[in-house]
């Protein structure tokens, strides 16, 4: 466990879109940001400005030495050389530093020339998505009793654990030989969730008439919701829920003839639902073998 004389003092390295979020939640919470620091000076500044810290620049050595947590939400291929170029800092005390950075897929090791230095390293990752056409104070309204996946020793879960509680966020300990497992949950909770609506929305154009995408708003909230609130195997409903093998095979040949990329999906994608229509036990075996069979064949036959 370091020293952390400066439990509230933190650097960020990173004014992007997690690091500006994270950075003014903690300040509102009470945290201290003593250094801004970002590829190009004028995001530190934007970002120092909001979080009332004089101390911004573009470079890694004018980080500030009473810098207690060194948040670093950079792209990730950049991680380890801001690790390295940090631990190059003779300004810094080590043994009282807590570094983290904030990537879904890559573990606390991009941090490893600090830890050689005895820092406490960690990766903290807010389990939400940020995207370029939201704004800063809609990022951080959508970060109000949001979820951390922590990854590290313990030392850096008690710091983590302090941080997460001034977040008003909880923390989800993920295993590190898993944390790339863990990135894929995150990437079909998230990107393949909005890849889907790109295909309902390009089916909608092909259908025309008055509908849109908007249209579908109440009925993907309630199967999100229904899918949260019993379980996915619970929630599932339609034709393959219902064992309906015609409508299937229906929906196989339209699709084959307008969009094979799509049929492609909605093969993978039933299969899927079958194994969870078949764990709620609601299709007879009977039904589960004709469904399998006609999804699984239907490219090849065609
Ligand atoms: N976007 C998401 O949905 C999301 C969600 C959870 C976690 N994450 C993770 O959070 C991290 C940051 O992602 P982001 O979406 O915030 O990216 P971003 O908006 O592109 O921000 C990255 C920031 O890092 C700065 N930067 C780039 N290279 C740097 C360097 N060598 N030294 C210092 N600063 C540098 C950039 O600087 P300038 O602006 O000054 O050019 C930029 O402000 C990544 O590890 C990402 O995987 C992202």
């Amino acid at each position: 466990m370091p020293k952390m004389e400066n439990s509230t003092a933190i650097s960020i390295i990173g004014a992007g879109k997690v690091g500006s979020t994270l950075a003014l939640l903690l300040h509102r919470a009470g945290y201290r940001i003593v250094s801004v620091i970002s590829r190009r000076k004028s995001s530190a500044k934007k970002l120092a400005r909001l979080v009332g810290c004089r101390n911004y620049s573009d470079s890694i050595s004018d980080i500030a030495p009473a810098a207690g947590i060194i948040q670093i939400a950079a792209p990730d291929d950049e991680l380890s050389t801001i690790a390295e170029e940090l631990a190059g800092c003779p300004s810094l005390d080590f043994s009282a530093v807590a570094a983290f950075h904030t990537s879904g897929s890559l573990t606390s090791d991009e941090l490893l020339p600090l830890k050689r230095k005895e820092a406490t390293t960690f990766s903290l990752h807010p389990i939400q998505t940020f995207s370029k056409s939201s704004t800063l104070s809609r990022q951080a309204a959508m970060m109000k009793n949001g979820f951390y996946g922590f990854e590290g020793p313990s030392a850096g879960l008690k710091i983590a654990r302090r941080l997460v509680r001034a977040l008003n966020g909880s923390l989800v300990r993920i295993p590190k030989e898993e944390k790339i497992l863990y990135h894929i949950a995150c990437v079909f909770a998230s990107n393949y969730l909005t890849s889907l609506l790109g295909t309902v929305e390009d089916l909608a154009v092909r259908v025309g008439g008055d509908l849109r995408l908007s249209h579908f708003k109440p009925l993907v909230r309630t199967s999100m919701e229904n899918a949260f609130l019993q379980s996915p195997a619970m929630a599932l409903t339609g034709p393959v829920a219902r064992g309906s093998s015609r409508i299937v095979e229906l929906h196989l040949d339209v699709l084959q003839k307008t969009d094979k990329q799509i049929a492609e999906l909605y093969r993978q994608i039933g299969l899927k639902s079958l194994s969870l229509a078949a764990a709620g036990k609601s299709l007879s075996p009977h039904a589960v073998k004709k469904l399998k069979r006609m999804l699984e064949s239907h490219r090849s036959e065609k």
